[in-house]
């Protein structure tokens, strides 16, 4: 159906087994899978931060984002229970395998970032690919100034990655972490807001600064125009359109806006590109 477009990665259709050697339990409806070659040697290829698999099961196969780390010793991926597939992925257990193709889409822009201040805002699920870029970031310490995350989920159960938030995070050189939730609960004595509201709150300075957000379509709405009010430019505002991509390599048709397609011109974006797109993103 869309022929003429290529894929932008470089194993479009390899397809691999793996096994899954760990699983962790997020949050009640997230969990990060953790697989490998079903030789136990590595994994059967390398991603960038921002970039994505696609992981089959017998009920079917989802896009993923996948998580950078340096070592590449297992493949990471941290998927929410939204679906028949997914809730077949939730049954997995360790030992059992799984379906793989990959790496898709373009990355987050970790050369033209370096020098740069980098401000993180993201809502739910959306820390799984930004914590790609984040790992990154204090991995290559010395490439990037102050570090700023700014994290909101609906409740203290529903917010992903605590250990690395509430512990490791807040430890690394010149980084600040802000963490909300929606509602006030039991026990919970920091921030309640929502994160677009927070982020005005905090009113982090645009000056020398890169901002990426990701989570659901309506945060990162309300965050675009949160950010231009404190004086954000196009240039320094990105997010990824990861969660329009299906199969990946332009077959499809189910991500597209205007012209492009998320899955081979995207999923990451700053806000030059979005403005030439049609409005539904
Ligand atoms: S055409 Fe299928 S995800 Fe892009």
């Amino acid at each position: 159906m869309h022929d003429d477009h290529k894929c932008n990665c470089e194993q479009p259709l390899v397809p691999g087994i793996v096994e899954v050697i760990d699983i962790k339990e997020e949050t009640p409806d997230i969990k990060s899978f953790y697989v490998k070659n079903i030789d136990g040697q590595g994994v059967p290829f390398n991603v960038l931060p921002g970039q994505c698999a696609m992981i089959s099961t017998p009920v079917g196969e989802g896009m993923f984002s996948c998580t950078w780390q340096e070592e590449q010793e297992w493949l990471q991926f941290a998927i929410k229970r939204v679906g028949l597939m997914t809730d077949d992925l939730h049954r997995i257990e360790v030992g059992q395998q799984l379906g793989i193709r990959g790496p898709y889409g373009n990355h987050f822009p970790i050369e033209e970032s370096k020098g740069k201040d980098m401000l993180f805002i993201a809502g739910g699920i959306g820390l799984a690919p930004l914590r790609s870029f984040i790992k990154y970031c204090f991995k290559h310490r010395e490439d990037y100034g102050k570090i700023q995350i700014i994290y909101g989920s609906r409740s203290y159960a529903d917010l992903c990655f605590k250990d690395e938030l509430f512990d490791l995070w807040p430890k690394e050189k010149d980084t600040e972490v802000f963490v909300t939730i929606d509602r006030p609960e039991e026990g919970w004595d920091g921030e309640v807001n929502f994160v677009p509201t927070y982020l005005e709150k905090l009113n982090p300075d645009p000056a020398n600064k890169m901002a990426v957000t990701c989570g659901p379509p309506v945060m990162i709405k309300f965050v675009i125009q949160a950010l231009e009010k404190m004086g954000y430019s196009d240039e320094q505002i990105i997010t990824t359109l990861e969660m329009r991509m299906k199969c990946g390599i332009g077959k499809c048709g189910r991500c597209n806006i205007g012209s492009q397609y998320i899955c081979l011109d995207g999923p990451v974006y700053n806000m030059v590109q979005l403005r030439q797109l049609p409005p539904e993103w």
